[in-house]
């Protein structure tokens, strides 16, 4: 094993660890490792936009109302009130760093999405807001003397419980592993939409970051909160490609596949009701339908309007046959946002001295049980922001602590395998997850998705090569998703139990798991 020291390691290519990256080398030695491209990321896909409270009429008490409402009574506060007063500047250093977002008679141009109460939302290119800041942030990485290792995983975090002091890396062209030591390790490494059969995430979300500070033993959060859009194309044969929430926020409806409008049936706000609510409306309808689809109708704006405002979408339906402008577009939901992970303070410390994390990784406790839309890319750049302050603090003799460790934080419960549950693989474990540990759940279901998960991951194998470490982390975080629903009987948010169906407020608590208690 090699050994070389940064200033700072930061892990994950998104918006996150760009933007973290950046900030970090005007203060410091960089590292930035990525497992596969720099551009591989979940940011690269994101459509609808940035929310943040610029418009005339908006405000940062309003836009964290919205984040509150939305979170289901799970919310940090104190984060809120960070996240949505600390926004538009943060908006500012995009803008700086040149990210073209689009504008409306010389102003940003702003849209609406599901439980904002106004247009809050910024976007690029219409709907390729995070190819632009990807493209534009990868491109400022490249040429600022930052430390860049593509096809570099993340494998372990060196160190112990008083000090996570760097990273063993696996390359993934050769399987040669090799360690690096930082000051700070900074995890920035997304989501785990990849735990389910139909996704809208890319390849590279394995959840890893949380498998990673879990088994070092730090506090994760929240995890039975997964958010799963509700419009995602249907189409046999064609990838989940995400139709923006913003497609309905510009006036899209939806329909059952008799052509019969049906959100009004189910929530006062109709199409723009919260994610969740809009996706359990959708089953329900595909239910009584019999189909496993409804439509989102946009047939009635003006055609160049749609094509301009959605020129990805348009696009990418156009390719596979459905023309938008006159045809209404087939839809069903499909697993979208972590809304848990690695627990962090507002500083994005966490419960590990040395060890930052930023991004979909982190559980700040913005998004409570629920996200508002386009909260997320916004909440990269706050938290990114203040773990950069926040080691120049602890370089300057402020100790650096960790976010204290909860009270009531469990080891995560020993579970018996169930018998002979086969061999683990990743297509397996999708289907298990999306059908036992979906959109809506039951404590039997759970009962045995964890139990299968408990008995695959008594059979798997060391893991050898990036695709054997990301099922090995898959599995983990399944087992940590699962185990988390279980426990929590109560429907709340994204959580949706069918033997508790309603929200008890004996449950307006975090469920914190960790490897190791004293
Ligand atoms: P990512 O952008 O996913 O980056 C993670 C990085 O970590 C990747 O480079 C990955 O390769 C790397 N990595 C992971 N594990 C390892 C490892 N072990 N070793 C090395 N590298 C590793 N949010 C919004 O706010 N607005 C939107 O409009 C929006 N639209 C979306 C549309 C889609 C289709 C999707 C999938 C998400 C959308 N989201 C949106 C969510 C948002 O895009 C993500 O939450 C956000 O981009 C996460 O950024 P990140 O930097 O934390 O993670
Ligand atoms: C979308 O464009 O609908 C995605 C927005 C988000 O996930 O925040």
């Amino acid at each position: 094993m090699n050994l070389s020291i940064f200033d700072y390691i930061i892990v994950g290519s998104g918006i996150a660890g760009l933007y973290a990256a950046l900030l970090a080398r005007e203060v410091g030695s960089v590292l930035l490792l990525t497992k596969g491209s720099i551009e591989e990321c979940n940011t690269r896909y994101a459509q609808g936009g940035i929310a943040a409270a610029i418009g005339p009429d908006d405000s940062p008490a309003l836009h964290a109302e919205d984040t509150l409402a939305a979170g289901a009574g799970l919310c940090d506060p104190e984060a809120v009130r960070i996240l949505t007063e600390e926004g538009p500047d943060r908006i500012a250093d995009l803008i700086r760093f040149g990210v073209p977002f689009d504008t409306l008679h010389g102003e940003v141009a702003l849209t609406r999405e599901a439980a904002h109460r106004l247009p809050r939302i910024l976007h690029a290119g219409g709907d390729a807001t995070g190819e632009h800041i990807e493209l534009t942030l990868s491109g400022l990485a490249r040429h600022r003397n930052i430390t860049i290792l593509e096809y570099s995983l993340a494998t372990r975090l060196l160190g112990d419980a008083r000090n996570v002091r760097g990273v063993e890396v696996l390359d993934c062209r050769t399987n040669q592993v090799t360690a690096f030591e930082g000051r700070a390790v900074i995890l920035a490494t997304g989501g785990c939409g990849r735990l389910y059969h139909i996704s809208t995430n890319p390849e590279v979300a394995t959840g890893d970051g949380v498998a990673l500070a879990f088994r070092a033993g730090a506090e994760v959060m929240d995890m039975e909160f997964f958010q799963f859009h509700p419009t995602a194309l249907r189409l046999p044969g064609v990838p989940p490609f995400l139709i923006s929430e913003a497609v309905r926020g510009e006036g899209g409806i939806l329909r059952n596949v008799a052509g019969r409008r049906f959100m009004f049936d189910y929530a006062p706000q109709g199409e723009l009701a919260p994610r969740d609510v809009v996706a359990r409306s959708i089953v329900a309808e595909m239910a009584k339908t019999g189909a496993d689809h409804v439509l989102l109708d946009v047939s009635h704006l003006p055609a160049t309007v749609v094509a301009a405002r959605f020129p990805r979408i348009y696009g990418f339906c156009l390719e596979h046959g459905v023309d938008m402008t006159t045809t209404p577009i087939p839809v069903a939901p499909a697993a979208h946002y972590m809304m848990g992970g690695i627990r962090t303070n507002t500083w994005g410390e966490t419960t590990l001295p040395g060890l930052y994390a930023a991004g979909e990784c982190a559980c700040t406790g913005v998004h409570g049980a629920n996200r508002l839309a386009s909260n997320s890319l916004l909440e990269t750049l706050i938290f990114g922001k203040r773990i950069i302050q926040r080691t120049l603090e602890a370089r300057d003799g402020a100790t650096p602590r960790g976010a204290p460790p909860t009270p009531e934080a469990e080891a995560l419960p020993a579970r018996r395998g169930a018998g002979d549950a086969g061999v683990p693989t990743l297509p397996a474990l999708q289907r298990l997850m999306w059908d036992q540990v979906g959109i809506t759940r039951s404590g039997a279901s759970l009962a045995e998705a964890a139990a299968t998960l408990a008995a695959w991951e008594g059979t798997l194998p060391a893991p050898t090569d990036r695709a054997s470490h990301e099922l090995a982390n898959l599995l983990l975080v399944a087992r940590l998703t699962a185990e988390a629903a279980l426990i929590r009987e109560e429907s709340r948010g994204a959580h949706y139990r069918t033997d508790f169906p309603e929200p008890n407020p004996a449950w307006l608590r975090h469920i914190v798991f960790c490897r190791y208690r004293d």
